[in-house]
């Protein structure tokens, strides 16, 4: 088997070791070289300290590279996986927090502060790009950084021709919790899906050892047993409990749980407490799990194992790598260019549909069907607001950004529309492109 070598940007992550862990114990894999790249020091060097005991623990043969150069990091690597959160947690918790204060949904990828993270994004994702561009054009890069439909617009206009895959787990994430709540096989079904990313239906969800489509009988258990979430964090678990109230009301197609934000926003956001949110649990969480078992780490050198393994979010995206490197064609959901694929969708919409995968990258499937007329128009009133918000990033146009943020379907009125962008601006400072 072909050598591999993978860099991981944004290695501060505390995904990392998941990843990792499943690129190392993938059997279709050989990889001799990871790099762990971010601009951020001290995270680096927490994770590489975690990332070590686990080679060792695990006796890995692979050489480990931590840099916070960005030649270093990416020349000669076959895949670049991205996962870099520019503004890293501290500006996600303004993200959340921001529109919470004005009663707006605060959400890290949904509604204005996913807008407010898309900015910083863009930024950050697109110098990123420019980058890989000079030190290696040949590697591939499986992009999972949010918010992902904006990203993959960026991508649509700037760098059309580049190795670049948009991925995203939250299907992988839905049908999970669905087979293991209601004893099916993931691996015996072919979902068909549409939508945008953290914005979509499935068509059908086809079993071929039940050689049927298990899609309505999906939706009624669902409606009638709700999802198990036991083992599941407090936070998701809850999601997952909204989430039967989003199907019970249209229990026609199986939604992305995402959408609860849209057309549940006043009941998400009366779930929140506005000064503590998600970026708090998570600071407080994996954020200090890192820091704990870093010292454990460092304290005692005969150290056996350690609480942090991360789970299994990474196993998708490496999968992807595998179904490049062998031509397999595997079938995976990713974020491209639609030109057909939703056929009664604008053409150059950037949707997620299923898609093969193989050394040429991602071949997205059409569907045979066109969409509802209710996904269509949820659909496009998201698509425009998005792609205004493209606009405004690279035109610099404050106009384009307020047109945005009123669109955005979690903002009743442009009053608070122009309040919110406002203090977004303020405090997002250098890390937003310049608004005039
Ligand atoms: C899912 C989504 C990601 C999102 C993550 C947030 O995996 O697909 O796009 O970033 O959830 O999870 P967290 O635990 O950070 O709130
Ligand atoms: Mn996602």
């Amino acid at each position: 088997m072909d050598k591999v070598k993978v860099t991981i940007a944004g290695s501060g992550s505390g995904y990392t070791p998941g990843i990792i862990l499943s690129l190392l114990n993938h059997k279709e894999l050989d990889v001799s070289e990871i790099r762990l790249y971010d601009i951020d020091k001290e995270k680096n060097s927490d994770m590489e300290t975690i990332i070590k005991f686990l080679i060792k623990k695990g006796d890995y043969g692979v050489k480990l590279v931590r840099t916070e150069d960005p030649k270093e990091g990416f020349e000669g690597v076959d895949f670049i996986f991205s996962q870099i959160r520019v503004g890293g947690i501290k500006m996600r918790e303004l993200d959340e927090k921001i529109p919470l204060k004005h009663g707006l949904v605060g959400q890290e990828t949904c509604g204005l502060g996913g807008f407010a993270y898309a900015m910083r994004s863009m930024k950050g994702f697109s110098e990123m790009v420019d980058l890989i561009q000079k030190f290696n054009k040949e590697a591939w890069i499986l992009n999972y950084t949010n918010p992902e439909t904006i990203i993959s617009e960026v991508v649509r206009r700037k760098y059309p021709d580049a190795k670049i895959i948009n991925a995203c787990d939250m299907t992988i994430a839905i049908e999970e919790i669905i087979a293991q709540s209601f004893g099916y096989n993931r691996q015996d079904w072919i979902p068909i899906y549409y939508g945008l990313n953290h914005f979509g239906w499935y068509e059908s969800i086809y079993d071929k050892s039940l050689k049927k489509d298990v899609m309505p009988e999906i939706i009624d258990k669902i409606i009638n047993e709700g999802l198990n979430t036991e083992g599941e964090d407090p936070s998701w678990a809850s999601t997952w409990k909204s989430y039967q109230s989003l199907i019970k009301t249209f229990p026609d197609r199986l939604a992305n749980n995402y959408l609860l934000y849209y057309l549940f926003s006043e009941q998400m956001v009366a779930k929140e407490d506005p000064n503590y949110t998600r970026a708090n649990q998570i600071m407080d969480g994996r954020i200090t799990k890192i820091k704990e078992t870093v010292r454990e780490i460092k304290e005692d050198p005969n150290l056996e194992s350690i609480d942090y393994e991360g789970n299994n979010h990474g196993q998708y995206i490496v999968d992807i790598a595998a179904s490049i490197l062998h031509d397999k064609n595997d079938r995976f959901m990713l974020i491209k260019p639609n030109k057909g694929a939703i056929p009664n969708l604008r053409n150059d919409a950037s949707v997620e549909v299923p898609c093969y995968v193989g050394a040429n990258g991602a071949e997205p499937i059409s569907l045979r069907n066109d969409i509802p007329d209710f996904h269509k128009g949820l659909m496009e009133a998201q698509v425009a607001s998005e792609k205004l918000l493209v606009d405004a990033f690279f035109e610099n146009s404050y106009y384009k950004a307020l047109q945005a943020f009123t669109l955005n379907q979690t903002v009743p009125n442009a009053v608070v529309a122009k309040k919110v962008l406002d203090e977004l601006i303020e405090s997002n400072g250098d890390y937003w492109p310049e608004l005039h």
